[in-house]
């Protein structure tokens, strides 16, 4: 796994992004920062929801389909924008276990959303024991992931 980030870190489109000024890192992290926004708002507008708090007026499933692109949209500037950070410093995250923890979690994170999550939210009304759990795992795991993305840096 160590050759592969080396090689992904003296890759062609690693060193072009390590050839960038400074301005070119800061850009790619505010859109992570954008990303992170769009993935999860709709989770925490959903999961008040399932918790009865926020737009009552709304039904959980017309939520939930409302801003499902968002989540999808997020995710894949989150993906552009965390390459773009990590190329050129690929073999510096290998030993850093946060880094391989978010990874872990966003797996996590994306097959709870994709099964449990987007059954739950797409029935018409969910019953309140597996509203409030469901509300409580997608808070915990997509929190997780920014809080773990924050604190790879302080490891
Ligand atoms: C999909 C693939 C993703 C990749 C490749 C990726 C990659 C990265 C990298 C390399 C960093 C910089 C770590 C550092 O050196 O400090 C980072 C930071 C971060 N990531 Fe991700 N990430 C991804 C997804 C996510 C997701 C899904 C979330 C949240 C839901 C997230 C939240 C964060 C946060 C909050 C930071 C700290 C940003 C900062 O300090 O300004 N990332 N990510």
């Amino acid at each position: 796994m160590n050759e592969l980030l080396i090689a992904l870190q003296n890759s062609a489109l690693a060193s072009f992004i390590g050839k960038q000024n400074h301005l070119f890192g800061a850009v790619a992290q505010l859109f992570h920062i954008a990303g992170l926004i769009l993935v999860v708002s709709p989770v925490v507008l959903i999961s008040l929801r399932l918790l009865g708090f926020g737009l009552v007026k709304q039904s959980v499933s017309e939520l939930a389909v409302a801003t499902a692109r968002w989540t999808w949209t997020g995710l894949a500037i989150l993906a552009l924008s965390g390459t773009v950070i990590f190329l050129p410093a690929a073999a510096h995250y290998y030993p850093n276990p946060i880094f391989w923890f978010k990874f872990i979690l966003l797996g996590v994170a994306v097959l709870f959303h994709v099964t449990w999550y987007r059954s739950v939210t797409r029935q018409k009304a969910v019953r309140p024991l597996l509203a409030r759990s469901t509300a409580i795992v997608a808070l915990s795991v997509w929190f997780g992931v920014a809080y773990a993305g924050r604190f790879i840096g302080f490891y």
